[in-house]
C-alpha cells in the first residue's frame, strides 16, 4: 500500500475542513485536531455557503460539520455534495448536539462516513478522521490505478487495431500487385458497398466494416491461375468452375484456416483474435455471389439467409460490372446488372430500390475511380472513410426525398 502511494499520489499534507455556526466549537475542533495531528492542514469556517465554495473550489480530504445551522444545515450541504461530481467523493463526518433518530438516519443516508455527539471525544474524533482519511486514499490509489490501466489497454487495442489494418493494407498489395484491374475493382466496390450502407442507414461502424469487406471481397482471387486471374476472353464452363472457387479462398484467406493452424500454440484459434473487420470481410468474402432467389454460389442461400453485408458488396460489385462492362466482359454470363429485369431475383430488392433512386451518384463515383493514379505511392491506403464521406454528403443531398420513399416503401 505503501508503495502505491508513492507512486501514485502525490506527496501532500491532508486538508480537512472544519464547520460549525458556532466559532468557539471550530476553534475547539481544530485545537483538539491539533493536538494530535499537527502535520494535517486544517481550514475553518463558519458559514455553510463559504464552505459549499471552498468545497468545489479546492481541494479537501474530509469535512467536518455540524447538522444544524440556520440557512443551509449541515443536510442541506451533504444533498449539493452527492450532486456534484467536484465533492461527491470527500467525505464527511457529522459532529452535532442535535441528535434525534431521524436526523441521525438522514445524515448517513446522504453518504456521511460517521456521526460523533458533541461535546466530542477527542480521541474518538482524531481516530475517527484517521480511518477515514485512510479509506479516501485508498480510493484515491484505485482511481490512479484504473486510469493508468485504462492508458496500457488502450494502448494495446491501438496497437492491435493498427496491425491488423497493416495486415489488410498488405493483402490489398497483394492484390494490386497480382493484378491492378482488380485493386481498383475492389476499391470502387469497397465505395459503392459504403454508399449503400449509408443510404440504408446502418451504423457509422458497420459502414466501416463493409468498407474494408468491400475491398477484400475478391482476395480469393489471388489464388486463382494467372490464366483466369487476367483473362481477357470467356470463360469455359471448367474455367467459370474453377473461378467461383474464389469465394472459398477468400474465406479461407481471411479466417486465416490452413494447414498450419494447428501448429498455434494451444488453446490459440487463428479466428478467436480475429476482428469485427476481418470477420465482416471473410463473411462477404464467401457470400457475395449468393443470389437473393438461391440461383448463386457456393450454397445456393436465399434470401435474408445471406448476411446483410454479403447482400450489400453483391449489388455493389454488380454496379462495377456494369458501369465498367469492357473491363469484365469475360464474366457477362455471370453478372446480372442492377438495373436489369432481374436484379429483384438477384439482389436484395430494397437495395435494388436504393441503387435505382441514386444511379446518378454512382456513376460519378465510377468516373473518379476508373485508373489507378500515375504517381500510386500509397494510392489503396489513401482510399479512407473520409473520401466515403464525401459521398455520402453527395448522397443525401442528391435526393433526400427519394432516399426516404424508397428506405421506407
Ligand atoms: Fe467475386
Ligand atoms: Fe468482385
Amino acid at each position: 500500500m505503501e508503495i502505491l502511494r508513492s507512486v501514485l499520489l502525490e506527496n501532500r499534507k491532508k486538508r480537512i475542513l472544519l464547520l460549525d455556526d458556532e466559532p468557539a466549537v471550530v476553534r475547539s475542533l481544530a485545537r483538539i485536531i491539533n493536538q494530535f495531528h499537527r502535520d494535517w492542514e486544517l481550514e475553518a469556517v463558519t458559514d455553510p455557503e463559504e464552505a459549499w465554495l471552498r468545497l468545489q473550489r479546492d481541494r479537501f480530504d474530509v469535512l467536518v460539520t455540524d447538522v444544524r445551522m440556520p440557512k443551509v444545515t449541515g443536510l442541506t450541504l451533504l444533498e449539493r455534495m452527492q450532486m456534484d461530481p467536484r465533492t461527491a467523493c470527500i467525505p464527511v463526518v457529522v459532529v452535532t448536539g442535535w441528535g434525534d433518530y431521524e436526523t441521525k438516519l438522514r445524515a448517513l443516508e446522504l453518504g456521511a462516513m460517521d456521526l460523533l455527539e458533541k461535546p466530542v471525544e477527542p480521541r474518538h474524533l482524531v481516530t475517527r478522521l484517521q480511518q477515514v482519511l485512510r479509506w479516501k486514499e485508498g480510493q484515491e490509489i484505485l482511481a490512479a490505478l484504473n486510469v493508468r490501466l485504462r492508458r496500457i489497454l488502450d494502448r494495446h487495442l491501438r496497437e492491435l487495431a493498427s496491425e491488423r489494418m497493416g495486415t489488410i493494407l498488405r493483402l490489398l498489395i497483394v492484390i494490386q500487385q497480382r493484378n491492378p484491374d482488380l485493386a481498383l475493382h475492389s476499391m470502387r466496390v469497397a465505395v459503392y458497398s459504403k454508399v449503400l450502407a449509408q443510404l440504408l442507414k446502418l451504423e457509422d461502424s458497420q459502414c466501416r466494416e463493409i468498407f474494408w469487406a468491400g475491398m477484400l471481397h475478391d482476395v480469393g482471387k489471388i489464388a486463382l491461375p494467372d490464366a483466369l486471374l487476367v483473362r481477357a476472353g470467356m470463360f469455359s464452363p471448367g474455367e467459370i468452375t474453377i473461378w467461383q472457387k474464389h469465394c472459398q479462398y477468400g474465406e479461407q484467406i481471411l479466417r486465416g484456416r490452413t494447414p498450419w493452424s494447428g501448429m498455434l500454440p494451444t488453446g490459440e484459434d487463428s479466428d478467436s483474435g480475429t476482428s469485427s473487420i476481418v470477420k465482416t470481410a471473410a463473411q462477404v468474402a464467401i457470400s457475395h455471389h449468393e443470389r437473393w432467389d438461391g440461383t448463386g454460389f457456393p450454397y445456393g442461400l436465399e434470401g435474408g439467409a445471406i448476411p446483410l453485408p454479403g447482400r450489400i458488396v453483391a449489388i455493389a460489385d454488380a454496379i462495377d460490372h456494369a458501369t465498367r462492362p469492357v473491363a469484365w466482359a469475360h464474366l457477362s454470363s455471370l453478372v446480372v446488372l442492377p438495373a436489369s429485369e432481374e436484379a429483384h431475383k438477384a439482389f436484395d430488392p430494397r437495395m435494388v430500390e436504393v441503387f435505382r433512386c441514386h444511379e446518378e451518384v454512382f456513376r460519378k463515383l465510377s468516373d473518379r475511380f476508373r485508373r489507378i493514379p500515375a504517381d500510386n505511392e500509397g494510392w489503396l491506403a489513401s482510399v479512407d472513410t473520409q473520401l466515403c464521406g464525401e459521398w455520402q454528403d453527395a448522397a443525401s443531398s442528391d435526393s433526400d426525398e427519394s432516399s426516404a420513399r424508397c428506405l421506407s416503401e
